[in-house]
């Protein structure tokens, strides 16, 4: 037997729901944001690194740390897409690049992972946006996009 206001926090509990995933779909398609993935953690990638696949596709291997992301320098071409790996060698971080609309967090013992494309030249800021300590605020890194133009 249940309650009947059981009944009507039940109902409540599922159209708030319901918006929530609804509205993640809505900006997935409105806002074209990409759905971080999570992926089984692999012991090969332990060390920061931009692969690069061909002209305009690249890998990004992203350590977060007490309180610097590696590497803090991405230099990539207009209309580039990129893979952002992303993991914590200590505590939980924030990865937030605001012109993009992306927000991951880095966690030990877990890769997350999203795809951008930066079609504009320009810097773009990567800051931690989840409280990680005393150098919490200093932790930041860039996306440099046009270098070769500056050549
Ligand atoms: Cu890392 Cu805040």
């Amino acid at each position: 037997m249940i309650d009947k206001a059981e009944k009507v926090v039940i109902m409540i509990t599922g159209t708030i729901l319901a918006l929530f995933v609804f509205s993640i779909l809505y900006a997935k398609t409105k806002y074209k944001s990409d759905i971080p993935e999570c992926l089984p953690y692999d012991k090969a990638y332990t060390e920061p690194k931009v692969n690069k696949i061909d002209e305009k596709t690249y890998q990004v291997f992203a350590v977060a740390q007490m309180w610097t992301f590696q590497p803090a320098e991405i230099y990539i071409p207009v209309g580039s897409e990129v893979d952002f790996f992303l993991t914590s060698k200590d505590v939980v971080h924030g990865f937030n690049i605001a012109q993009k609309n992306i927000n991951m967090m880095a966690i030990y013992g877990t890769i997350n992972k999203t795809t951008v494309r930066f079609d504009k030249p320009g810097v773009y800021d990567i800051v931690c946006h989840e409280y990680c300590g005393a150098g919490h605020q200093n932790m930041r890194a860039q996306v440099i996009v046009n270098y070769p133009k500056a050549k």
